[in-house]
């Protein structure tokens, strides 16, 4: 009987359900009372609607009703100052609140009809008149009114440390650049949808696509008043999250308006067109000033981050603390400011703050390697951070040298012909790229609770979430290895507010938060079965504590000496029927604020760029990446392949393209928003190199989810360098660009 899992390559446990059909997302749950909803956008982008004519699509038979702000009951937003757990400082924007439109795309008004085509038709019979006011969603004309912000959503940018300005001045060698990267929006291929069944004590159930259902729960709570227990949050899967999920949307505030007026179940669903309408990665351009020594040792370090927001919340990321993590550098100065716009609050996508901030350190330093005639990678090495510079604190695990290694060998790195333009393959210029990258290795509270049956069958359950990640699979390996139990055996459940309590699933905390409140209840279930086995009859663990333990192949037994064992079904006899329950809530040990936890990548790419025509193809990419413990190969692999093809996008085809005369993204369909395809993806290898780390958590494990993605777009555009000669530094890398 295998019962390690840990470090196993384990099947998804959801896989046949996924792949089947079997599996529910929000928008597919039923019930005979359905109705469903469509919402209507705002055409302007900032003013106010004057009048809103209902009464054409009111006479369809069967539109039941038209929802807008001059109809909405006055019970929700009283409590109009709810922030959310993904808040940023400021006021969130409440749908149908008042006639102020302050983004393009607002949701203005709810149609519900009994079916989805007819509310859809009856939207766009409503007539909405507007009063206009000038709208400013340009970029680069409001960088003039840039701001800091009296409070960061992300860490302040850390204070400046040694003596920038004068290092700078005495620098043998200078690199002043800026680099942008534009506005992208989350496509997960799951559309945000919410169903609400409508219970009959007026209880509602509510299907939600969320990354933590106990989020949407509080919310509901507040924006509705109504009390936590008569509001049930269900999301069993999500179809991709990459943190569009983190926040309630407006789908959900709108279906539940809908069930409580009408007394009925409500679906509501959003377009592919509206996943347009909410949360963007923010347009972000960085001013960097380097300063090294001829033999390329940096000396001094500037980075000035401006990123856009919205008018009514101060969204920011860890753009700036890049830096301070990867290089080691004495005199450093960073700063990080907003611009307002008219547009709605940007929102965490998948690494938020990493993906930008790194690709504009990591190119920077690239052209710093070039500048001092440099192997990049060398570069690199000779500046690597042995400490948090921004905290001033040790690692407490940091094994990017052998990540460096592993990676640096599987593509064949030495082999590079240092001059761009140099490695030529008929009419395709070949550039090889390097760049490293970090993220934080966080640990939050969370809580699980186990029940283990007298039959030996084991139940772990937590309020988290699995965006597709695999939090089903590793969280029941992490049960099934604690108490040593076939995978089969062991079942977990998720995404269901009722149970105990989770951080959202984001941050790639979810393994770190979820995983160690796993382990840590199934301790406790070991404990009780400890107690349970000094009641049998000759018990060999009368004097044993659980650390002498081991517990194994469906067996408990004294680790030093085996032949002293019992089966569990023996022990479980001793309940004499009923199962074991226990519930735990595990927070961060003291100890880990001594250290900076990071995991770390380091990502070589070849690219091919056809001299003639500039096409750019990304023929192979290897990630080595360092982040602990890995609890599933599998799975892990998968979220590092994920990053690795996002990054591609990243690099070179998204774009949110904003229409500043309007005030629109106008890019707003997948057939205007490019994401890879397969024949943009090749060859991709993932390395995890070992990594022990009795610090980070109990488990050992560093999150996965962003780690894959941080690092890629700048090496993609590192070998654009390296195959052309020619530096872009605004993505995406088009081959306009290029030419
Ligand atoms: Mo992630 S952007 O924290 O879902």
């Amino acid at each position: 009987m295998n019962t390690h899992h840990i470090g196993t390559p384990a099947n998804r446990k959801d896989g046949r359900e996924k792949v089947t059909g079997k599996a529910k997302y929000a928008a597919e749950y039923f019930a005979p009372d359905l109705v469903y909803g469509f919402v209507v956008n705002s055409a302007i982008a900032k003013g106010r609607i004057t009048g809103i004519d209902l009464s054409e699509a009111q006479q369809l038979p069967g539109v039941l009703h038209i929802f807008t702000h001059e109809n909405r009951p006055g019970y929700t937003w009283l409590d109009s100052h709810y922030q959310d757990e993904d808040s940023p400082p400021g006021s969130p924007f409440r749908p149908l609140y008042n006639n102020q439109i302050t983004f393009s795309m607002q949701p203005i008004a709810l149609v519900v009809a009994e079916s989805f085509e007819l509310a859809r038709y009856a939207g766009m019979l409503v007539k909405v008149t507007y009063e206009e006011e000038p709208q400013e969603t340009d970029f680069e004309k409001n960088l003039i009114h840039a701001y800091e912000p009296p409070n960061y959503k992300s860490s302040p940018p850390p204070k400046p440390w040694g003596n920038p300005e004068e290092a700078m001045a005495h620098a043998p060698v200078k690199l002043e650049q800026a680099y942008s990267h534009p506005a992208e929006h989350h496509n997960p291929m799951e559309m945000h949808a919410a169903t609400v069944i409508y219970g009959q004590d007026g209880k509602l159930t509510v299907y939600d696509k969320i990354q933590g259902v106990q989020n949407s729960q509080k919310y509901l709570s507040h924006a509705f008043g109504i009390p936590l227990q008569d509001v049930h949050v269900v999301s069993e899967y999500v179809g991709g999250g990459f943190g569009s999920g983190l926040r309630p949307q407006y789908q959900l505030f709108l279906a539940v308006l809908a069930a409580r007026e009408l007394k009925r179940s409500v679906r509501l669903m959003l377009t592919r067109q509206q996943m347009f309408s909410f949360g963007h990665r923010p347009k972000t351009v960085q001013r960097f000033a380097l300063g090294a020594s001829q033999d390329g040792k940096l000396q001094a370090l500037e980075q000035n981050a401006f990123a856009e927001t919205s008018r009514f919340e101060d969204y920011s990321e860890d753009v700036v603390i890049w830096p301070g993590v990867l290089y080691a550098c004495d005199n450093v100065k960073l700063t990080h400011k907003l611009v307002g716009l008219d547009v709605y609050t940007p929102l965490d996508m998948r690494a938020p703050g990493g993906t930008t901030g790194i690709y504009a350190l990591e190119c920077a330093i690239d052209e710093m390697a070039y500048q001092v005639g440099m192997d990049p990678m060398e570069f690199r090495l000779k500046n690597y951070s042995e400490k948090d510079y921004n905290k001033d604190k040790p690692f407490s695990s940091k094994e990017l040298r052998e990540a460096y290694r592993q990676g640096a060998a599987r593509f064949g790195w030495e082999k590079r012909n240092p001059a761009p333009r140099s490695m030529k393959e008929g009419h395709q210029l070949i550039g090889w790229g390097v760049a490293q990258g970090a993220w934080e290795a966080k640990q939050q509270e969370a809580a699980a609770k186990a029940v283990l049956t007298p039959e030996g069958k084991l139940t772990v359950s937590s309020a988290t979430a699995d965006i597709g990640t695999g939090t089903y699979t590793v969280m029941a390996q992490i049960a099934a290895e604690t108490l040593g139990l076939p995978l089969e055996d062991v079942t977990f459940k998720l995404g269901d507010s009722t149970l105990p309590k989770s951080p959202l699933e984001g941050g790639s905390w979810t393994v770190s938060s979820v995983g160690s409140a796993v382990k840590a209840v199934c301790e406790q279930v070991q404990e009780q079965l400890l107690k349970l086995a000094q009641k049998l009859e000759n018990s060999h663990f009368s004097n044993s504590k659980r650390e002498d333990l081991t517990f194994s192949g469906g067996r408990l037994f004294v680790t030093q000496a085996p032949a002293q064992s019992v089966s569990l079904a023996e022990v479980l006899a001793q309940a004499k029927g009923s199962p074991l329950e226990v519930e735990a809530s595990l927070k961060p040990a003291k100890e880990q604020q001594n250290y900076s936890p990071y995991a770390h990548s380091a990502t070589f790419v070849e690219v091919q760029v056809d001299e003639d025509l500039g096409t750019i193809k990304v023929t192979r990419i290897v990630s080595a990446i360092a982040g602990g413990r890995i609890i599933n190969p599998k799975t892990a692999r998968s979220q590092i392949l994920g990053g690795a093809v996002w990054g591609i996008g990243v690099a070179l085809e998204e774009h949110s393209v904003m229409d500043s005369r309007v005030g629109r993204f106008m890019t707003y369909d997948l057939d205007k928003y490019h994401v890879p395809v397969n024949a943009d993806v090749q060859q991709i290898e993932v390395i995890f190199v070992e990594e022990h780390d009795a610090i980070v958590n109990p488990l050992g494990a560093k999150g996965l989810g962003e780690i894959g993605i941080v690092s890629v777009a700048p090496a993609i555009a590192n070998a654009v360098f390296h195959a052309t000669g020619k530096r872009v530094r605004e993505l995406p890398i088009t081959l306009d660009k290029l030419l």
